[in-house]
């Protein structure tokens, strides 16, 4: 029996396809009217209900399925609402989202430059002009990433690749004790020992202690382990801290030790000539990790993994594809510089996305951030409460003299009570203790909102 035909769900390749350009525009609409929206709303959504999950028999008309895509779309967290605060998810630039559309369209595949001929360039174009920026060497170069923790664990596998440790289970990596969780979750992948991510005390701003790095590798190697990376963090998952990027980098060099920087959070800063001194010492990373996803706006997923020598990246992850035509010219397929094969050209949303911002634009967002943070950071009350920040855009508090469940107790009922109220913070545990978290990287967020939230803070303080 012949197959029904599905080809009215595809555009016509033959002419112009009205029925799409209806689906699109009906679908617009709802987005539009979910932003329209999210003023009134809070956060979080009222209830999360789910439209069936499994296809029905007879597939369903454009309406139907708008009207499904609605029932997903209101049990949504909404990024828009300025008391959207708790995490580093803030609303995506309009641009970006043109972009994403585009791409699932496009449909390109990064594996290969066959198969993306505009949109590998594009890629290794951007990541080139984010390395230039950062002001790494003229061998740089870099590769898009679904999320930081994959690209900080490509920059650890690059790493262990250059220092010939492969075969060494024993091998250590060295990195703060406030370290992001994915390179915890790298060095099981990556077949390490479980004691294999060495972490070092910070010192009372959550930077790693200098003294303690350099006696950690000192001990390490009287024991005989070898170690292949240090990991500076510009930019801690709860405060915002900065390593001191430049003495590490040169402890690195000394040592002959990779430096690898996980700029996930505050590697964006580097972008304007007012806010990268936060950062400074990027330069000196032999690899490094970036999120534009996380402060910038742009559609998730972004993040770039930038490495000083970019034949690197090829040395650690070609293979051949034996089932594709080799590269034009002296290039190489995406898909042998990283450990993913298929994916969507991210780069298209992070491009069009810092077009629409522009240099002034992006320095805008970037110095509005840190603007806030500093703000919100005047106005609480530091007689019952201890805040902890660095000099990016996020900031945590807890009451001072709690032990941790007390703080836990305080931070649970407070995040409930500001819920309430619209403000959506995170509860992240620190140094044993419960703090709520405040990312000042949502654009929505006015200055009101800011004293608002001070005083419910302040409040739940003396209660
Ligand atoms: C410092 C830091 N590095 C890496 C990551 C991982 O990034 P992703 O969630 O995109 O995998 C995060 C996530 O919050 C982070 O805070």
């Amino acid at each position: 029996m012949r197959p029904a035909s599905s080809l009215e769900s595809f555009a016509s390749p033959d002419h112009f396809d009205p029925e799409l350009q209806l689906f699109l525009e009906k679908a617009c609409l709802r987005l539009c009217e979910w932003f329209a929206q999210a003023g009134d709303r809070g956060p979080l959504p009222m209830l999360s209900a789910l439209p069936d999950v499994a296809p029905s028999l007879k597939g369903l008309s454009t309406d139907s399925l708008l009207d499904d895509l609605q029932i997903v779309m209101e049990g949504s967290y909404q990024p828009s609402h300025p008391g959207a605060l708790a995490h580093l998810d803030p609303p995506p630039l309009t641009a970006s989202i043109v972009a994403d559309l585009i791409c699932a369209g496009l449909n390109n595949n990064l594996l290969a430059n066959e198969l993306s001929p505009s949109l590998s360039r594009l890629e290794r174009g951007l990541c080139k002009w984010f390395a230039d920026r950062i002001g790494m060497s003229p061998e740089s170069g870099g590769v898009a990433a679904s999320g930081g923790s994959l690209s900080n664990l490509m920059g650890l596998v690059v790493a262990r690749q250059q220092a010939k440790l492969q075969n060494n289970s024993n091998a250590v990596v060295l990195a703060s004790k406030d370290a992001h969780v994915s390179l915890d979750k790298a060095i099981r992948v990556m077949g390490l020992s479980s004691n294999a991510l060495q972490k070092i005390p910070t010192d009372q701003q959550g930077r790693i202690c200098l003294q303690s790095l350099h006696e950690k590798l000192k001990s390490l190697r009287i024991d005989g382990r070898e170690c292949f990376a240090v990991v500076a963090t510009a930019g801690t998952t709860v405060r915002g801290a900065v390593d001191p990027l430049i003495e590490i980098g040169k402890f690195c060099s000394r040592e002959g030790l990779w430096l690898h920087i996980d700029g996930a959070i505050g590697g964006v800063f580097a972008l304007s000539k007012t806010t990268s001194s936060v950062v400074e010492g990027m330069s000196m990373a032999d690899s490094l990790t970036l999120n534009p996803q996380k402060l910038l706006g742009i559609a998730k997923t972004s993040s770039l993994l930038l490495v000083a020598n970019r034949a690197h990246l090829v040395s650690a992850f070609a293979t051949g594809l034996p089932y594709i035509d080799p590269a034009w010219g002296d290039e190489s397929h995406g898909g042998e510089m990283g450990l993913q094969g298929t994916r969507s050209a991210e780069v298209l949303k992070l491009w069009l996305g810092l077009r629409q911002l522009g240099e002034e634009g992006i320095q805008n967002l970037l110095e509005a951030s840190i603007y806030r943070r500093s703000y919100l950071e005047k106005k609480l009350d530091q007689t019952f409460m201890t805040s902890i920040s660095g000099p990016l855009h996020l900031i945590a508090c807890t009451p001072k003299h709690v032990d941790s469940t007390l703080s836990a107790y305080w931070s649970k009922a407070t995040r409930e009570k500001l819920l309430e109220e619209n403000y959506m913070l995170s509860r992240p545990i620190h140094a044993g203790r419960y703090y709520l978290k405040m990312v000042m990287g949502n654009p929505h967020t006015q200055l009101r909102h800011l004293d608002k939230l001070a005083s419910l803070l302040n409040q739940s303080m003396e209660t």
